[in-house]
Order: structure tokens, then sequence, then C-alpha cells
């Protein structure tokens, strides 16, 4: 499996990725303003981007939340992030950290950004960390890609080598996979699907696209002359090379009560809920947490 290093060292390889998305979406948003759109951060005053890449997230956005932090393991993506959300109004924290082991306090955030990164991490400590970081009732957002993603690109490369294997990082965590691991730490998980595809006019793009990937960053010339003749005959054919979108963005919430996820699941039976929460009463001494459940006590009886 190719290495962070490999694959996000500088921001080079990044860029060739993001451009064949930003060029070719047929949606008429492009990603980066539909998930503006969808997810609205500026709403959130304190938001964490982990694993924030070269900011061209933020590069896109209308306005910045109140305080933004962002973190990755690269520095090189840091240092561009850091340039792109310059002057723009608000407070912003570069942080070189990881995932697994995020340097700031519980509850220090109001919401969470992961996208298209925890497919890198072992998912259940990244998640686990990002709700330790978040507070009570603060929003993950966490965009990935499903098994379908970019499907025919994959196919022309296995036409040229047999033995390629496309990259499993939507295995790792993936649309129709994440939603399970984020539900064992958060509730009111939810997709949203990016309705888009690919029309590529442009062979060179996807070649670049191609070389950026750790499997097949040394194709020879001869073959990445084939590849694009492959290319060119669709995009002559058809006027561009269709190439499929699996797309979307995972949201959850962190809980008000942490152990209500937990009720919830494990005890379908209303009043057997009932008497957990009175023990949780009993056993917790944040007075938060004791008022949320009096709340709950009171929904769940109505
Ligand atoms: C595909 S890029 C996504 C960048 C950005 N979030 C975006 O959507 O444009 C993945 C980023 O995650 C970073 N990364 C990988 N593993 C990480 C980890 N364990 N903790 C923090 N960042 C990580 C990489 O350095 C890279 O910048």
């Amino acid at each position: 499996m190719p290495t962070r290093d490999s694959l996000y060292g500088t921001p080079d390889k990044l860029l060739a990725r993001l451009r064949l998305h930003t060029e070719f979406a047929t949606h008429p948003l492009g990603w980066f303003p539909w998930w503006h759109e969808t997810v609205q951060p500026a709403r959130f005053a304190r938001v964490l981007d982990v694993g924030c890449g070269d900011g061209s997230l933020w590069a896109a956005a209308e306005s910045l939340p109140e305080r933004l932090t962002l973190v990755d393991t690269s520095p090189g993506m840091l240092t561009r992030a850091g340039e792109r959300v310059a002057g723009r109004g608000s407070e912003v924290v570069r942080v070189n950290a990881s995932a697994h082991a995020l340097p700031f306090d519980d509850a220090s955030f109001d919401a969470v950004i992961a996208n298209h990164m925890l497919y890198h991490t072992t998912p259940p400590r990244a998640l686990a960390e990002l709700r330790r970081v978040l507070s009570r009732g603060g929003r993950l957002f966490a965009a990935t890609n499903g098994p379908d993603a970019m499907a025919e690109m994959h196919d022309l490369i296995t036409v040229l080598r047999p033995s390629y294997r496309r990259p499993h990082f939507h295995e790792v965590f993936g649309l129709h996979n994440g939603p399970a691991m984020v539900a064992q730490h958060f509730e009111d998980v939810r997709v949203e699907r990016y309705p888009n595809h690919l029309e590529v006019t442009d062979s060179r793009a996807l070649i670049d696209y191609i070389l950026s990937m750790e499997a097949t960053k040394d194709l020879t010339a001869e073959e990445q002359a084939q590849l694009r003749s492959g290319a060119d005959a669709q995009i002559t054919e058809h006027g561009h090379l269709r190439i499929q979108g699996d797309t979307g963005v995972i949201t959850a919430r962190a809980a008000q009560n942490p152990w209500a996820p937990r009720i919830l699941e494990e005890q379908p039976d209303v009043e057997a809920r009932l008497v957990d929460v009175q023990l949780h009463l009993r056993l917790d001494r944040d007075v938060d947490v004791v008022a949320e459940a009096v709340g709950d006590v009171a929904q769940l009886r109505e």
C-alpha cells in the first residue's frame, strides 16, 4: 500500500488529482462548492480540519469559520494550506500532527472535518480521537469515496496492465462501510451523496492523475502513449471520456450524552432504556450530563 509520504509529501500529486476533479466534473457546482453548500462550515465557531491537504477546501470557501485549525502530517501541505487562508479574517492555527493523536483538549471544537483522509488512518482509532476533541452535540463531516469511484479509469489501466489492482482506500473507509464505523462513536449518522461524474476531454490530465498514483507512477512513456490513445479514442467517439463518481460526505453528531448511542443501540425497549439513563444519572457527576439526561428521560416518557 502506498505510504502517506509518497502520496502527499508535496502538493503536486494532490494538485494533479484535484485538477481532474475540478475541471471535468459535470455537477454544476463542482466538489468543493457543493461540499460548502451542503456543510456550511462557517456556521460553527471552532472548526478543525484534519488532513487538510493543500487547503483547496478553504480556497473555495466564501467565508471561513471564526477559528480554523488545520492539521496535517505533511509539513508541505500545511504550508500551502496556510498560504491559502492567510489574510481571510479568521484566526487560523496550523498544527503538524496525526489524526491518531491530536494535541488538543477534549471538547475543543464545534465541528471536525476529515475529508478524504480517514482511509489513510486506522479508522476506529482516528474516529475515537475526532470524537474526543468535539464538544457535545458537535458535528463530524467526513468525505470519502465509494467502491465505484473512477471505475472506468481503473478499467483502462487494467487493460494495459492486467496485474494492476486499484487502490483499496475505499475498503478502509468508504461511503459503503464508513457509516457503521462512524456509528461506533457518533449518533445521527447520514450520507450525503455528491451526484456527479466526470466528462474528461483532455487525456493529458487523466495521465497526470494516473501518474500521481503510487501503483502507476512508473508508467513507461510507451504505456502512457497507449493509455492516452485509448482515452483519446473514447473522447473522439463520444466527445468525452465518462468516469463515474461515487463520492459524498458522511455526517454525524457527537452525542449529547456520550453513553446515549450505546443505550439506544443496546436497549430497544423504552422502559429498559429509562433504567439505564437513571443508572447513568446516579453515576455521572457532570452537571451538564445530568441536565441533558433529565431531558432525555422526559422525552422518552412522552
Ligand atoms: C487526499 S488528501 C485530502 C486533503 C484534503 N482534506 C482535501 O480533501 O482536499 C489526504 C491528506 O491527509 C493527510 N494525512 C494522511 N494521514 C494523516 C493522518 N494520520 N493525520 C493527519 N493527516 C493525514 C495527507 O498528508 C494529505 O494531505
